[in-house]
């Protein structure tokens, strides 16, 4: 048990939901997904541009954060530490419009590869809450 108070970035659905997603193969269709969503929609020009030109690398991490922040093997926190995802996206500019386009391109991926109306809902209330509190310029 982590006797710490666990910050809402890392805070994890309840358990079971890895498996009941379809595992890593689901989850990794999630992500393909929503960066082609960032790479097509015209409201997410601002975040795409804030990735390097080729995506792959960004998306085999957050395959892996996902995975674990799902109940998955912990293979992000095993290569990369503590998430401390704020701290991490403290570099990029990101108020109320950059948060709607990483939600808009997520809500379109998971729409996207089918996955269950429950569960999606679940997963955008949590992207929800980690995205609003990502921002860091008061927009
Ligand atoms: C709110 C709007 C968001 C923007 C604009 C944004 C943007 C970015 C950018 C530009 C990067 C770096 C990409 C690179 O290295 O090329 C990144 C990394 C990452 N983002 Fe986001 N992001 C947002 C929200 C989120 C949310 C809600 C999550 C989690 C559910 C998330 C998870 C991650 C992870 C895990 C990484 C990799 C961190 C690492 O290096 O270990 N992001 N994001």
């Amino acid at each position: 048990m982590n006797p710490l108070p666990i910050p809402v970035a890392d805070a994890r659905p309840a358990s079971g939901h890895f498996e009941s997603i379809g595992g890593e193969p689901a989850v990794t269709r999630i992500v393909d997904a929503f960066y082609r969503q960032m790479d097509a929609r015209p409201e997410a020009r601002v975040i795409r541009a804030m990735h390097g030109p080729d995506l792959a690398p960004v998306k085999a991490v957050l395959v892996r954060y996902l995975c674990e922040w799902l109940g998955g093997p912990k293979h992000y926190s095993a290569e990369r530490g503590h998430p401390r995802l704020r701290m991490r996206h403290a570099a990029f500019p990101i108020g109320a419009a950059e948060r709607d386009a990483w939600l808009d391109c997520m809500r379109a991926a998971l729409d996207e590869t089918r996955t269950d109306a429950a569960l999606r809902d679940m997963l955008m209330q949590a992207f929800f809450r980690i995205a609003d509190w990502m921002r860091n310029n008061g927009s």
